[in-house]
């Protein structure tokens, strides 16, 4: 037996999320974002589930190493490239495929003794100025790369950084800019993350790289209108695990911030910031007790948290909780908390097992 508190991870919903993406872009290649553990839903049970993705993108060569000694055969992208001569080896004997982000790394590729030619993608800073290269320069070595004898296919990428806001110009700035730079080249390209696939459909070229649609959560800034039929992957419950009566005028938990109005009755609830429920989550964020809407009060401390039962009938020890997922968008939460749905659900900690379902 272990404490009932448990990230449900429905895999009939995450591939309802992936057919949507292909409905957006039907004529294009899916390549998964399956970094960060899959966004926290655990990455080869997803890539497992996920099987008719053409392809795979993780942040580093660790996750993809994982994925391939796990038996994943599909092609993997290191969202960032790779860091030393040895990681070029790894990434030939494993088959892994790179972004090329800056002259460093390109140099590196070229000095590398490599036991296979690797397929690359030569990142353009359209604007979002992190990485990538620069206008002067990508063109050079575009030509550079895709004559070496180390390099298999140069592939075209770029990464929008305010895709989330249907308004926002800088998005069609970006495309145009990607445009104008690689017009006269020939090579397969790739602009467009969720909010894209969702809101810029000029963009999604050759392939396309879903993330955080694919958990079934709006990429949108303004999620309350944009769901589209997504349904939530993750969904995190615990249980009660103590009630009790309060008189008005009492505090609950450390520093006995949350007093009782008026006579009332809580409910602990086994789950707390170690477990990645934020702690700067204020008093009144919902939660579903027996699927009611119910309040947080008090702090939320490492192991446990505190909530309302006022209203709600005949709440007994042992009842289900659900912090966030089906029946209460994780993006609200998120929202309370301040940060984005991205961060919560890559941020529930490995004490919480993960319960697969189709
Ligand atoms: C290069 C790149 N493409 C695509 C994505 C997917 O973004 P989203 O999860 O917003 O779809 C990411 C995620 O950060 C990324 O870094």
């Amino acid at each position: 037996m272990t404490r009932p508190t448990f990230a449900h991870i429905n895999l009939d919903a995450l591939r309802h999320n992936f057919s949507l993406a292909r409905q957006f872009a039907p004529q294009q290649k899916i390549m998964v974002m399956l970094k960060a553990d899959a966004y926290g839903h655990g990455a080869f049970p997803v890539a497992a589930a996920l099987q008719e993705a053409d392809a795979i993108a993780v942040a580093f060569i660790d996750e993809a190493l994982a994925l391939r000694h796990a038996g994943i055969t599909q092609p993997i992208t290191l969202l960032q490239g790779v860091f030393d001569q040895q990681e070029i080896e790894l990434a030939c004997e494993h088959q892994l495929d790179l972004v090329i982000l800056h002259a460093e790394q390109a140099r590196m590729l070229e000095a590398a003794q490599c036991s296979i030619p690797l397929r690359i993608w030569l990142k353009f800073d359209s604007g979002m100025h992190r990485l990538g290269f620069s206008a002067d320069e990508y063109v050079t070595w575009f030509q550079r790369l895709s004559q070496h004898a180390n390099v298999a296919e140069v592939r075209l990428m770029t990464h929008f950084s305010c895709a989330d806001d249907p308004q926002n110009p800088v998005t069609a700035e970006q495309e145009a800019l990607f445009d104008k730079l690689t017009g006269d080249l020939e090579a397969t390209r790739s602009l467009a993350n969720s909010a894209a696939i969702m809101g810029w459909p000029s963009t999604l070229r050759d392939w396309v790289r879903p993330g955080i649609m694919l958990y079934g959560v709006s990429p949108f800034a303004d999620w309350r209108e944009d769901h589209r039929n997504l349904r939530p992957v993750m969904t995190l419950k615990s249980v009660i695990i103590s009630t009790r009566e309060l008189k008005a005028g009492e505090a609950v938990g450390y520093g006995g911030s949350w007093v009782a109005k008026q006579d009332c009755r809580i409910g602990v609830v086994s789950i707390g910031y170690a477990d990645g429920y934020p702690r700067c989550l204020p008093f009144g964020t919902p939660v579903l007790v027996n699927g009611q809407r119910a309040a947080l009060v008090g702090r939320v401390t490492m192991d446990m948290i505190t909530v309302d039962l006022c209203g709600l009938d005949d709440v007994q020890v042992g009842d289900e909780v659900t912090l966030w997922g089906d029946g209460l968008p994780v993006e609200e939460i998120a929202e309370r908390a301040g940060t984005i749905a991205y961060e919560l659900l890559t941020g529930v900690s490995k004490r919480v097992p993960r319960l697969y379902s189709e």
